[in-house]
């Protein structure tokens, strides 16, 4: 029996989504690909409000993360640091042997923006790389907080990892003034994953062509001159491509963005009420809770592989916690194109469960 995904990715994708993805081959020099790569782009223009670029990569998204560190950095990273996600840049960071420092919060904390403010300052950056939703932690950082602080700072590239929130959370693009911002289509798309998709602004076009060894595959001058021909300069992954752009006229013209948003808002706000309600509290710092989402402290030391075992009996599947946070949380994720009423089932299977689990405090 298929389990359906309430984890933080991949998340479930409609069987509809599925026969899309089964669309037969087209060249991807061909004319029909090039209608296909124009219809899409604008789409996805719309859902994250910018008349800058918009490109599509053929990897997941640590690759796109990869090469925003390569593009970008000329002299030093400020690399933002509350959770596994994060972490993970930073050490790409490294790998790329960019100069880098990491700032650093406990885990269940956002970053805020004063704390970017007071490393900005030095001077010493020319890139700043944040995860607005931290999905090993359920946090969301107040990105539109941190914009106003990176206004001030135009010359440092503001690179945002959106993994787990873009088309489940609204991001204003330009309004904010991001330079880059990237997800994969595993999580709030609700597709499976293998295309990452990227906002990139015309600033930071303007500046990775001043930086040398961009790398080959995701240099983003390379991938510019090919989007400008609705093209990718390699073969990119056609099925991901067809499934996108009938995912994103789902969105637009089915369900529309901002009832995406909100439908959203919805679901997380009934899980978290239904885990104080239970008893749990919630681990991210109050007020900074993703709308994706929810990072619930097990605060009843529940075994939550027995939980998983019957939520699996009845057809579902949550996550517990991520890394050092494996036992003592567990993650729900209320994300893509599940509803309000699958949200509240699965509520119910945990509340009828908990009770015949083997306490363990
Ligand atoms: C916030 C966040 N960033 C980055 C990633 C890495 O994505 P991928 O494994 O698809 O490259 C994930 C994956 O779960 C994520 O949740």
């Amino acid at each position: 029996m298929h389990k359906k995904l309430f984890i933080p990715g991949p998340s479930e994708v409609r069987p509809e989504m599925l026969q899309v993805l089964a669309t037969p081959q087209i060249g991807h020099r061909s004319q029909d690909y090039k209608d296909l790569h124009a219809a899409l782009i604008p789409k996805l223009k719309k859902l994250l409000y910018t008349e800058q670029e918009v490109f599509i990569f053929t990897c997941s998204s640590t690759g796109v993360m990869e090469a925003a560190i390569r593009n970008f950095c000329g002299k030093k990273v400020l690399s933002c640091v509350n959770g596994a996600f994060a972490e993970r840049w930073y050490k790409m960071t490294v790998a790329n042997n960019k100069p880098s420092k990491k700032l650093e919060v406990e885990w269940g904390n956002p970053i805020k923006p004063e704390l970017i403010e007071s490393e900005l300052k030095t001077g010493d950056y020319d890139c700043m790389t944040v995860v607005m939703n931290e999905s090993s932690t359920g946090v969301r950082s107040p990105i539109e907080q941190i914009a106003e602080v990176m206004k001030q700072y135009p010359n440092v590239s503001f690179c945002v990892d959106a993994v787990s929130c873009m088309a489940g959370d609204k991001i204003e693009a330009d309004k904010l003034g991001i330079d880059i911002v990237l997800a994969g289509l595993q999580k709030c798309f609700a597709l499976p994953a293998g295309l990452t998709v990227a906002m990139i602004s015309n600033r930071a076009m303007a500046k990775a062509a001043t930086i040398p060894n961009r790398g080959y595959y995701l240099d983003f001058l390379e991938t510019k001159k090919y989007n400008d021909k609705a093209q990718t300069p390699a073969t990119p992954a056609i099925p991901h491509i067809f499934a996108l752009n009938a995912q994103m006229d789902r969105i637009l013209n089915q369900e529309g963005l901002e009832n995406r948003w909100a439908r959203h808002i919805r679901m997380a706000e009934m899980v978290r009420k239904w885990a104080v309600g239970a008893g749990f509290t919630l681990f991210p710092e109050k007020g900074y809770e993703s709308r994706t989402l929810t990072c619930i402290n097990n605060t009843k030391g529940i075994p939550v592989a027995d939980l998983n075992k019957e939520l699996g009996k009845r057809g579902a599947v949550i996550s517990n916690g991520y890394g050092d946070l494996k036992e003592k949380t567990f993650r729900i994720a209320h994300m893509g194109d599940l509803t309000e009423a699958e949200i509240r089932e699965l509520l119910g299977w945990i509340g009828e469960i908990i009770p015949t689990l083997p306490a363990q405090k």
